[in-house]
């Protein structure tokens, strides 16, 4: 009885490994450490201060952001997976035997919708999961190939833009790179351009880019949405500070620190901040650095820009990307794009 456990297991195993791949790209390592000090200690010397986003997301950072995600006031993943469930069919149609790239992949939650869709069609399936945790992605995937017995994957851990330009020999006669969840809005206007450069160059001709961003709405909504009444995005927001006083030996006190998120209507995006209760200094011993705060100064932990389609299929049609259709929600809350590079 254990015998055979152990052996069908082992079997199993072997199978699973045989269509999984794992490239951890070189330079990210070396990047992300030597970066990060970097990026931390220019955002906190400016003025006004800021710290990038992805400091949210250490084990406990993505734990609390999949509970934002359940939370009654953030509509934006729900709605996207609506949108998802509605569209994966015609996706799957219009793409044919393509393999799907995607940025960010997390826990590929919604990912396996559009997988879902291409099996119901009988195409062949093959999946190049990107992120920065490969703990996350070595997960994820052993999940993925023991629920798609015909799925490979050959994931890459490391940021977009080395991934974008390390990507693994094209197997199948199309390619579909995919950008959902709205990780776009953490972008400003400068940084998008070069991020879609950075797409254009990675497809060739007649692929495609599948685009999930948050649109315009009113205010109320979107203030609500991050600004829950349970405090998750709090929690979230202020579980920054404890993961950079893990990552460079800090001493913030988070009790010192204020949740603050409002939506700036001139530049159409949430601003999340984090300002200081008190007149304060915060020593970053690993990074050598020594901050000062002002009493009710703050930190600008992120930036979540709400779209308008209109203006964004321009933009994407500046760099090659055609818009061949888009799906929205009931109230148009949320915009699902897929476009084809010309
Ligand atoms: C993961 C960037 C799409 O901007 O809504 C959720 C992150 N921040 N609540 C967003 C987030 C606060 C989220 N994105």
């Amino acid at each position: 009885m254990t015998i055979f456990n152990t052996n069908s297991s082992q079997v199993a195993q072997q199978q699973t490994e045989q269509r999984l791949v794992i490239q951890h790209l070189r330079s990210v390592t070396a990047s992300l450490t030597t970066t990060a000090g970097s990026d931390v200690v220019k955002g906190l010397t400016q003025t006004p201060k800021t710290l990038p986003p992805r400091y949210f997301y250490d084990d406990r950072g993505s734990e609390l952001f999949e509970q934002i995600c359940e939370l009654p006031e953030y509509y934006v993943t729900r709605t996207e997976t609506a949108i998802l469930q509605e569209c994966a069919g015609e996706i799957a149609e219009i793409t044919g035997k393509c393999e799907l790239v995607e940025l960010g992949s997390g826990s590929s939650t919604k990912t396996r919708i559009l997988l879902d869709a291409k099996q119901n069609l009988g195409l062949p399936l093959r999946y190049i999961p990107i992120d920065v945790s490969a703990g996350m992605l070595e997960n994820s995937a052993k999940q993925l190939l023991s629920d798609y017995p015909k799925l490979e994957i050959s994931a890459l851990a490391g940021t977009y833009e080395l991934a974008l330009q390390q990507l693994p020999v094209k197997q199948l006669p199309s390619r579909m790179i995919a950008f959902i969840g709205s990780t776009l809005g953490n972008l400003n206007a400068q940084e998008s351009e070069m991020f879609f450069s950075q797409i254009t160059q990675a497809l060739h001709p007649g692929e495609y880019f599948l685009l999930g961003v948050d649109l315009q709405k009113p205010k109320h909504i979107l203030e609500a949405a991050y600004n829950d009444s349970q405090g998750v995005t709090a929690a979230f927001n202020l579980n920054m500070l404890e993961h950079i006083n893990w990552l460079y030996n800090g001493n913030f006190d988070t009790v010192q620190f204020e949740h603050w998120a409002f939506y700036n209507e001139t530049e159409n995006q949430i601003e999340m901040h984090l300002r200081s209760l008190q007149q304060q200094t915060v020593n970053l011993s690993a990074l050598n650095l020594s901050v000062n705060f002002a009493h009710d100064e703050t930190i600008m932990t992120e930036i979540s820009r709400k779209f308008d389609i209109a203006t964004l299929n321009q933009q994407l049609r500046a760099h090659g990307l055609v818009t061949q259709k888009v799906w929205t929600d009931k109230n148009n809350w949320f915009g699902l794009l897929l476009c084809q590079l010309k």
